[in-house]
């Protein structure tokens, strides 16, 4: 996280899985930090800090963004859900579930990412095939798995 001395401070409002928040937040502040650091939502990784890796992922007023490539004012009047608010109710999505079932989950790390960049990808594409799903996974780094029972995963719920 970047210090700053005496920065300036701005008052956003904002919606964080379902809930509306107020909050000052200083004018370098990113998203990630606001959302890890004072909400505590700690779901959204860090990993190069540079819109590479895909592990802050979040959806941001309903499309999948970096949160490490966003400023916490640029948030202002915005939706976000992250991990930890999807789904809103107390159980797991169909590819949640899909995930658990192929086994697609070795250290965890990526997986909050991979999963918001897998609904999105049920949101963009009817029956998504193995090639488009790389495609739109590629901004998603996973050091674990290979990424084969990932793909798996999000074809199986594409396809039910
Ligand atoms: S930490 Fe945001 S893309 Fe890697
Ligand atoms: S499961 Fe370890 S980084 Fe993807």
């Amino acid at each position: 996280m970047l210090h700053i001395e005496n920065p300036e401070y701005y008052t956003i409002t904002l919606t964080v899985n379902g809930k509306e928040l107020e909050k000052s937040v200083p004018s370098h502040m990113r998203l990630l930090d606001l959302l890890r650091n004072e909400l505590h939502f700690t779901g959204a990784k860090e990993v190069c800090s540079e819109g590479e890796c895909g592990a802050c992922t979040i959806f941001m007023d309903s499309k999948t963004v970096n949160s490490c490539l966003i400023l916490a004012v640029e948030a202002d009047k915005s939706e976000i859900i992250t991990i930890e608010g999807f789904p809103k109710e107390n159980s797991l999505t169909e590819l949640q579930q899909e995930f658990i079932d192929h086994h697609s989950v070795q250290c965890g790390y990526c997986i909050p990412g991979m999963v918001l960049s897998g609904e999105q990808i049920l949101k963009d594409h009817e029956n998504p095939d193995r090639m488009e799903i790389k495609k739109e996974l590629s901004g998603n780094i996973c050091r674990c798995t290979g990424y084969h029972k990932i793909v798996d995963a999000i074809e199986h719920a594409g396809h039910k």
